[in-house]
């Protein structure tokens, strides 16, 4: 699979196989992601694996934490508040095309919160990256590069045959992840990255929103 083939391929996965990645190919991916540019090389990212039984016990303080409707307390704000209406026309009709794909009605406000629950158990997945920078060096720049990784590892995982879903949702509690993740003190936590095999046959994972064709927002100059 080249490049373009693997952008072309990789869709948000919200359902997994048990099946571990090995240790050896996650090595090489993250060897390989580490290749990512930065300005001036400062290379600002932190990236976690984990796995195992400090999954087990990060996913069930997580999942208590949103069972009991724990106060959010993230350590950014990802969008603006309110998004431009072309986004938020854009952010709804996924939010609706996902429980349309679903069978989840309008009003069917368990299933919802089910399907939002599945957020903080990582959607099944045996491991899960989680993204951080040093928080006491926060700076728009030092996300844009931290970000260049995050893709470099999605796109590697949808190349190796394994999928991912990128979350925001689950930075709601970064609390957890410092309790969990020992030395993380100073590291603002940006995303997580579920990752593994996708489950064949899963309704799920099939869901893909449509995409602006490029002209509605590439212009050439010249
Ligand atoms: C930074 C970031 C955070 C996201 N957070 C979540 C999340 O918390 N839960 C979720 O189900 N999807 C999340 N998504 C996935 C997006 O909904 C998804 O990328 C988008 O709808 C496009 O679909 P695709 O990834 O299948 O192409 C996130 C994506 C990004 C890039």
């Amino acid at each position: 699979m080249n490049a373009l083939d693997a952008m072309h391929a990789r869709r948000s996965i919200r359902e997994f196989t048990d099946e571990l990645v090995p240790a050896e190919t996650i090595r090489q991916l993250v060897e390989a992601a580490g290749r990512a540019p930065s300005s001036k090389n400062t290379q600002p990212w932190r990236l976690y694996l984990v796995q195992g039984a400090a999954l087990d016990s990060l996913r069930s303080d997580y999942l208590a934490a949103f069972d009991a409707k724990s106060p959010a307390k993230p350590g950014y704000q990802y969008s603006p508040n309110p998004l431009p209406e072309a986004w938020a026309a854009r952010a709804k009709e996924c939010g609706i095309g996902i429980f349309k794909h679903k069978g989840i009605g309008r009003d069917d406000t368990a299933k919802r919160s089910a399907h939002d629950r599945e957020n903080f158990r990582f959607f099944g997945a045996q491991q899960v990256f989680f993204l951080g920078t040093q928080a006491s060096a926060y700076a728009h720049g030092t996300f844009f590069d931290c970000g260049f990784v995050f893709d470099n590892l999605m796109l590697g995982l949808t190349a190796l045959g394994y999928g991912s879903c990128p979350q925001y949702s689950v930075m709601i509690y970064p609390d957890l992840l410092r309790k969990h993740i020992p030395g993380t003190e100073d590291t603002l936590f940006i995303a997580g990255l579920p990752f593994g095999r996708p489950k064949p046959g899963s309704l799920v994972n099939e869901f893909q929103p449509a995409r602006l064709p490029a002209d509605a927002w590439f212009k050439t100059v010249a």
